[in-house]
């Protein structure tokens, strides 16, 4: 099977999101679990945007020995002497740069026609060919670009010596199969490609980031940029753990692997949502705290039988120790009776009903109910240890 390489914006795209930014230690501990994670690249900071910036890609680049280390760049040169500066020691710097290709980001943020647009980018990839190996090169706002325009970009730049080109969807605005046909649109009318590895970049606000990196994928883009638990600018990016856990689950689909070390997918999203404040809402796929616990008693009854009746992958794929049985209003007796064995008390047969009677009237008065609630409703209830 085909690898697709893991690329991980956390440190650049996610701390530009509000209220998500990290110093220079906390940003060395999410990029060492990065590390520990087995993400192929860490895009570390922009270096040219602040000194502060600067300096924790360098640190990074130092401490990272196992996944290529980038910082991003605009399409100029002091940005791109910045990014050799922060990255020279490491053993294959790769340098990230971008220009907006769409028609709005050209007439109002750059205030550039698309001949300078192509220019700028020619050179720039041409400039950081002198320094870095690798050179990532970015369409901002791809998806909204002219797909013909867009096509001379990227043929260009690839002749210019890039060696990733990246499509975003900025704005998430496109659809699966918009985005998927944007990438066939380009391969099928770039003259040689065959060196260069494609890359997506999604935006959520549609909250089409998942199904439209998976649907590129499908369409041969062998990166996926990607930030854990989806943070990153407005509805932040495409959420890593999502990505990984669907190439893995569904490998009968994509046919493809990855390099992630899924056990410590659970560390790493609860390390970043400490360390940038930034709650998972407990529903979140993958990570949220309800995730892989079922209440309805329906469900808890099928999972004691065999967990796969509900659950399409084992809590254990992503570093969780078990399922939990939530105990509340909708839970059956099975569930009462395993849930007083695993807090180490002995439903008797004869004591189940009366006990489970009772259970539900404490249900139904208290919106949860915590393991110590359950310890003391199994004392009260006199069950035996
Ligand atoms: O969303 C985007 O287009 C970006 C680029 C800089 C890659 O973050
Ligand atoms: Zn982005």
């Amino acid at each position: 099977m085909e690898k697709v390489e893991i690329y991980d914006t956390t440190l650049r795209d996610g701390e530009q999101s509000p209220g998500c930014s990290l110093n220079d230690e906390e940003k060395m501990q999410v990029a060492e679990q990065l590390e520990r994670l087995h993400v192929d690249v860490i895009e570390a900071g922009f270096p040219a945007s602040s000194l502060d910036d600067f300096k924790a890609v360098q640190d990074i680049a130092h401490e990272i020995k196992e996944s290529t280390v980038t910082g991003l760049a605009r399409c100029v040169k002091s940005d791109i002497d910045a990014c050799w500066e922060a990255l020279k020691d490491t053993e294959s710097p790769r340098v990230h740069v971008f220009i907006a290709t769409s028609p709005i980001h050209m007439a109002y943020k750059l205030k550039k026609t698309p001949d300078q647009v192509i220019e700028m980018a020619v050179q720039s990839v041409k400039y950081a060919r002198k320094f870095f190996p690798q050179i990532e090169f970015s369409a901002e706002d791809a998806s909204r670009s002219d797909l013909d325009f867009l096509s001379q970009v990227v043929d260009a730049t690839i002749q210019a010596g890039a060696t990733v080109i990246n499509l975003p969807d900025t704005v998430g605005y496109s659809t699966p199969v918009e985005f998927a046909n944007m990438f066939r649109y380009i391969r099928n009318h770039v003259s040689d490609d065959s060196r260069v590895r494609y890359s997506c970049h999604c935006h959520n606000d549609l909250g089409m980031a998942t199904a439209n990196t998976l649907a590129s994928v499908e369409a041969g883009v062998r990166q996926v940029e990607c930030t854990v638990n989806g943070v990153g600018e407005r509805a932040g990016n495409v959420a890593l753990e999502e990505v990984g856990a669907a190439l893995h689950v569904r490998k009968d689909v994509f046919h493809v692997t990855t390099q992630l070390n899924m056990k410590e997918i659970k560390k790493t999203s609860s390390m970043v949502s400490r360390l940038m404040h930034s709650p998972i809402q407990a529903n979140k796929a993958i990570v949220g705290a309800n995730a892989f616990a079922h209440e309805a008693g329906i469900h808890q009854d099928g999972v004691l039988k065999n967990p796969k009746t509900y659950e399409i992958m084992s809590p254990s794929l992503i570093g969780l120790d078990k399922t939990e049985l939530v105990l509340g209003k909708h839970s059956g007796r099975h569930a009462l009776i395993a849930k007083a064995s695993e807090l180490g008390f002995h439903l008797e047969e004869n004591e189940v009903n009366h006990c489970f009677k009772a259970f539900k009237e404490m249900a139904d008065e208290k919106k949860t109910i915590s393991d110590t609630d359950l310890v003391n409703f199994f004392k009260h209830e006199q069950v035996s240890i």
